[in-house]
């Protein structure tokens, strides 16, 4: 397993639509474990997607279950995903690995019908909600070439990243 580079903001592959996943081999297999090694060793590491390492197939991961206190499904491998309906629309903050010095806020559905399939090909069916959710829709958005600055509820809901550096240089209260 391999801990692969990630394309940043603006590098254009970013903004390519990726093509589906039509051969389910070994070489697929071995990219999705270097896909998650990726995703773990990221900061916030709770999803990825294929063109952010740049290549541009519709492979996703999710993995939302170190968060407390939420509805999810462990450990998603999710390939040609599709969004067969969707409910509801709340506004969250996000961040991205490839976006990795601001937030924002992204509104998204609250629930969703996700079918995919897996990485032997088999196809699987999902009820997700909230931050589950909210993390398929921002992954899903990577393989249509959208990154969460193309969907800000507004130009005021982008927050630069507080850095280690200019955290260490602020006055502390006294
Ligand atoms: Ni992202």
């Amino acid at each position: 397993m391999a801990v692969l580079d990630i394309l940043v903001y603006p590098d254009p592959r970013l903004k390519q639509i990726s093509k589906p996943v039509v051969q389910f081999d070994d070489s697929l297999r071995s990219f999705v474990l270097d896909l998650e090694e990726t995703m773990r060793a990221g900061p916030g590491g709770v999803g990825i997607a294929a063109p952010q390492v740049g290549r541009l197939e519709r492979i996703v991961i999710v993995d939302v279950s170190a968060k407390p206190k939420i509805k999810h499904h462990g450990r998603l491998i999710l390939i040609n995903p599709e969004i067969i309906s969707k409910e509801g629309s709340a506004v969250g903050r996000e961040g991205c690995l490839s976006v990795p010095e601001y937030t924002g806020n992204v509104a998204r559905a609250k629930f969703i019908t996700l079918r995919a399939l897996d990485e032997f090909g088999k196809s699987c069916e999902f009820q997700m909600e909230r931050y589950e959710a909210r993390a398929v829709q921002h992954e899903m958005d990577h393989l249509d070439g959208l990154l969460l600055l193309d969907r800000l509820v507004s130009r005021r809901d982008l927050f630069r990243r507080q850095t280690q550096e200019a955290a260490a240089s602020k006055p502390k209260p006294s």
